[in-house]
Order: C-alpha cells, then sequence, then structure tokens
C-alpha cells in the first residue's frame, strides 16, 4: 500500500482532495535528478529528459516538450515526473509549489551532507531521516497536484517533439534554487516571467510600467532584474511634495561655494554612458502630473545628429548609427544616454483603495513606454521560499498563501465583509509575527491566531462607524483561519 502523505505536508492545491499518497515514480524522478543521471537539453521553450528507466535494464529513454506541449515517451510512469520535476527545477510557472518542495527537499538533503550536487552518496537510506522523508512527500504532493492542474489547464499534452537542442548544465540551476546562484550570468534569458521580461528590456534599453494592487513585488522585480543584469541602479519614489530638483538634481552648498549634486534621473543617464542603466520611477502615480513632461521627454530618441544639432558635445555621443536619449539641465547643458543602454521602469499601484496624487498615466507617455505589464498577483515562485524564510515552518507557508487566496476569492463575491485581501508584505509579517509567538512558547494555533489579530485584521477589515474593525470581517477571517488550521492535522514537524 503507497505511504499516506499527512494532512500537514498537502499544498494548498486542491484541499478538497484529503487522501493522498506518495508517488514512487515521482520520487524515482526526483532521485535521478539529484543522483545526476538526468541529462536536460533545452532552448527557447523546447525541453528534452533523458534519463535511465526505472526497470532493471535501466534503458535509456527521452522526454521532450515543447512551450505547453508535452509528449514522447508517456507511456512510461516516469515520463512526466521527469518533466515535471525539471519544468519545476527551470522556474516553470505551473511548478511554483513544486519548485519550492524541490527547494526544501534538497536543503533537507544537503543537511546531511557536505556533497554538492550530482549527490553521488548520500541519497541512499536518507529517507530514514524524518524531515527528508516529509520534505520528499510534500514534494510527491506538489508535483502530482501541479501535474493536475497543468494537464487541466491544457499545458500538459501528447505529442510534443523537439529538436537537437543544447546540453543545459543542472549545478548551477540546482545552486539557484538553493539561492547560491550563480545562474544569472550573461547568456540568453529563459522564461517569459515578469523578471525574465524586465531582463530582456535591460538588453535593448526601453521602457516598462507595472501596474498592479500592493504587493506584488513590482518594486522587488524590477531592482532584482537590475541587479541580475549588473545594471548601474538608480531610485526616486514618487510623492506630492517633489520638486525638479529631486529628480535631475541642483545645487546645494559646499565647502567651496554651491556645489551641483546630480538627481536620481541624472545619475541614471550618466551610469548609461559606462554600461546598462535602470532608472527605477516608483509609485510614479504619486507624482504630480507636470513631473510626468520631464519622463515624456526623456523617453524620447534622438539621432547623434539631432543630439548634436541640441547641445550634446561630441563626447557623449560615441556612436553615430546610435540613439540617443536627452535631458536637458536647468543649467542649459543637455546630457545624452545610448538608448539601448538606459530603462526606465515606472510602477504604480490602481485602483480605489490607493490614494494618488495623479489620476492616471496620459496617452502621451502610455505610447511611449514599451512594455505596460499588469502585475495582478505575487509570483508564487518568489513568494513561497520567502514565505518559508518568514516563518520557518512550512505548515506557516500553507496557511498564508490558503489565506491569501482566500481573500481574493472573498473579495470577488457579491456583499463581501473585508476591504482589502491580504498581500504578500502583509502575508510575510504575518508570519513573522506567527515565528516570534511560536518561539514566545505559543503553540501553532494560538501563534497563528494571535499574529492574524495584530497584522492582518487591521489591513483587510474595514473599520465601522465608531472606529472599530468591523466584528462581522474580523469572524469571518478568524474562522477561515480556524480552519485552514484544523486541515493541518495533529501532526509535528519533528514527526
Ligand atoms: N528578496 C526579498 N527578501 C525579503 N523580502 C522581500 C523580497 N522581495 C520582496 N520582499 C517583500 O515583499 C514585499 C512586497 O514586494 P514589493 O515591495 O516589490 O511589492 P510592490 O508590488 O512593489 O508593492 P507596492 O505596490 O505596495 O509598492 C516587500 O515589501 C518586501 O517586504
Ligand atoms: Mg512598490
Amino acid at each position: 500500500m503507497r505511504e499516506e502523505i499527512p494532512l500537514a505536508l498537502h499544498c494548498p492545491l486542491d484541499p478538497q482532495s484529503s487522501t493522498r499518497t506518495y508517488g514512487p515514480g515521482l520520487g524515482y524522478a526526483v532521485y535521478t535528478l539529484l543522483r545526476g543521471w538526468v541529462t536536460v537539453r533545452a532552448s527557447g521553450a523546447q525541453l528534452s529528459v533523458s534519463y535511465p528507466s526505472s526497470s532493471a535494464s535501466k534503458a535509456a529513454r527521452e522526454v521532450c516538450a515543447s512551450g505547453d506541449r508535452w509528449g514522447g515517451d508517456l507511456s512510461s510512469s516516469s515520463a512526466t515526473p521527469h518533466l515535471a520535476v525539471v519544468s519545476a527545477l527551470l522556474g516553470s510557472p505551473h511548478f511554483p509549489h513544486s519548485r519550492n518542495a524541490l527547494k526544501r527537499f534538497v536543503t533537507q538533503v544537503e543537511q546531511h551532507t557536505s556533497e554538492r550536487w550530482p549527490y553521488t552518496q548520500v541519497l541512499g537510506g536518507l529517507t530514514n531521516a524524518p524531515e527528508v522523508k516529509q520534505a520528499l512527500l510534500g514534494l510527491s504532493d506538489a508535483l502530482y497536484f501541479e501535474i493536475k492542474a497543468a494537464g487541466a489547464s491544457g499545458a500538459v499534452q501528447d505529442g510534443g517533439q523537439v529538436g537537437a537542442l543544447p546540453d543545459l548544465p543542472l549545478g548551477p540551476l540546482i545552486e539557484d534554487l538553493l539561492g547560491r546562484g550563480a545562474a544569472q550570468a550573461a547568456g540568453p534569458v529563459r522564461g517569459l516571467g515578469l523578471e525574465a521580461r524586465l531582463r530582456r528590456l535591460m538588453r535593448r534599453g526601453g521602457a516598462a510600467l507595472l501596474r498592479g494592487p500592493k504587493g506584488t513585488f513590482k518594486t522587488s522585480t524590477a531592482k532584482r532584474a537590475a541587479l541580475a543584469e549588473g545594471a548601474a541602479l538608480s531610485v526616486v519614489c514618487g510623492a506630492p511634495g517633489m520638486e525638479d530638483v529631486d529628480l535631475i538634481g541642483g545645487l546645494y552648498p559646499g565647502d567651496t561655494g554651491l556645489v551641483w549634486r546630480d538627481g536620481p534621473v541624472t545619475r541614471a543617464i550618466a551610469a548609461a554612458q559606462d554600461g546598462p542603466s535602470v532608472l527605477l520611477v516608483d509609485e510614479a502615480l504619486r507624482f504630480h502630473a507636470e513631473h510626468f513632461n520631464r519622463f515624456v521627454t526623456l523617453l524620447d530618441r534622438y539621432s547623434a545628429d539631432e543630439a548634436r544639432a541640441m547641445g550634446v558635445p561630441d563626447a557623449l555621443l560615441p556612436d553615430e548609427a546610435a540613439r540617443y536619449q536627452l535631458l536637458t539641465l536647468p543649467t542649459g547643458d543637455v546630457l545624452a544616454a545610448p538608448a539601448e543602454r538606459l530603462t526606465v521602469i515606472f510602477t504604480t499601484n490602481a485602483g480605489d483603495e490607493y490614494i494618488q496624487t495623479s489620476s492616471g498615466f496620459d496617452a502621451a507617455m502610455l505610447s511611449r513606454i514599451d512594455l505596460v505589464i499588469e502585475v495582478l498577483e505575487a509570483d508564487l515562485q518568489v513568494l513561497l521560499p520567502l514565505l518559508d524564510q518568514a516563518g520557518g515552518d512550512p505548515r506557516l507557508t500553507t496557511v498564508a498563501v490558503s489565506l491569501m487566496q482566500w481573500t481574493q476569492a472573498e473579495l470577488a463575491e457579491p456583499g463581501c465583509l473585508l476591504c482589502s485581501h491580504l498581500d504578500a508584505r502583509k502575508a510575510l509579517s504575518f508570519l513573522r509575527e506567527a515565528r516570534e509567538n511560536l518561539s514566545y512558547g505559543l503553540d501553532l494555533r494560538g501563534a497563528l491566531l494571535d499574529a492574524c489579530t495584530h497584522v492582518v485584521l487591521g489591513v483587510i477589515c474595514p473599520l465601522d462607524s465608531a472606529g472599530r474593525l468591523d466584528a462581522g470581517a474580523c469572524a469571518a477571517v478568524m474562522n477561515e483561519l480556524q480552519a485552514l488550521i484544523d486541515q493541518l492535522g495533529e501532526w509535528h514537524p519533528a514527526g
């Protein structure tokens, strides 16, 4: 009989499905990957995975995928698991829970060895260690339900075929999974996620607008992409009282009289003379609309001849064929940046919940922005490891993700009592507080309920006419949280 997976290890997908068992084919795929027996070839959206069959012959098998079409030898019970495990490692958007569970598992494995991937010595018999076994059961559960979900959404299909592809070294990807990665280095950027898209934009220069609710990783993704590209980063955060000097720079008293100090926009232009440069205009709608003119003119591009005619010195125009973005300083000087080295990223919230200074971007501004991206939800690939880190216990991560999803679903219902959803930033604070409560001696239930009372309710429940938190909304949240904690069962991680 197959080993049952305890409630506390269930990933938040498909919560109705209560009896869940370990999948040996999934475990075998994890084993071959970590043992170093898997060869992955990939290019763009094409993927091929070779691995030894689980039969006594250990005959080589190959399974392949092209985009969202999965195919090859799907008759083998280990084919889909291998594609799924590798997709999780590669950061496929279909497998965020599996990726996080794989990270937990490999982290547990490394607690028992000084080996680094491939783990040739340590894996045999390791599942006798309770934490390793639990991490494997959790990984099996996440893989099973994400394969199921991907299949249901049409992402897994039979019949894909791929041609000759270059080998993908797995060592750097495992390092990246564990957060030690140098896999960020130059080379093509895979994937269609937000960070990959921004990194590609940074390689050609341009502008992007990231618009969405609070806490969906707009600001942090823009910064991470800039760092990954080795770009210089200048940040300016919108605020109603801002003046031109806060953007461009100005004259300030110094030892020898007034001295010019660059503002973030000037710094970004200057940095683009040496290499890629990113200007992050955070909370853009908190600027007064008049500042947008500054950005509208900054986003226009000029030929070297045009720039020279406008007063840009030759030293700033190294390439006659290049296009340049210009900035006129109050002194009358005109600076230039090669357009392919300068990326401007605007972020903003949108919707009635936010008190902004400006009502929106005008058409002239939007037409100059290359990527206009709605970032409606926090990317689970980013969020799950952060929640693990904040709470220090996978069970807390499951509760937080489930509560986030519940608040989203509630808000979509007519007559909802809540005024806002539980966003990623709040979810992280919630788990940090719960963790403190646990270390203070509260049990899991007490720690979560107390943290929710002090961190979450004040943000997602409205105030009544007397200025107190709406009792009905608070009760609904606490009831849901109680139910989520009940679903964790009585199991303890030390097993
Ligand atoms: N690498 C990280 N390590 C720790 N915390 C992080 C990391 N990345 C993001 N966070 C947390 O997630 C929160 C939300 O991310 P971020 O500020 O990027 O969201 P946002 O979409 O810009 O939100 P807003 O619209 O409110 O400005 C951050 O405040 C931070 O607490
Ligand atoms: Mg932000």
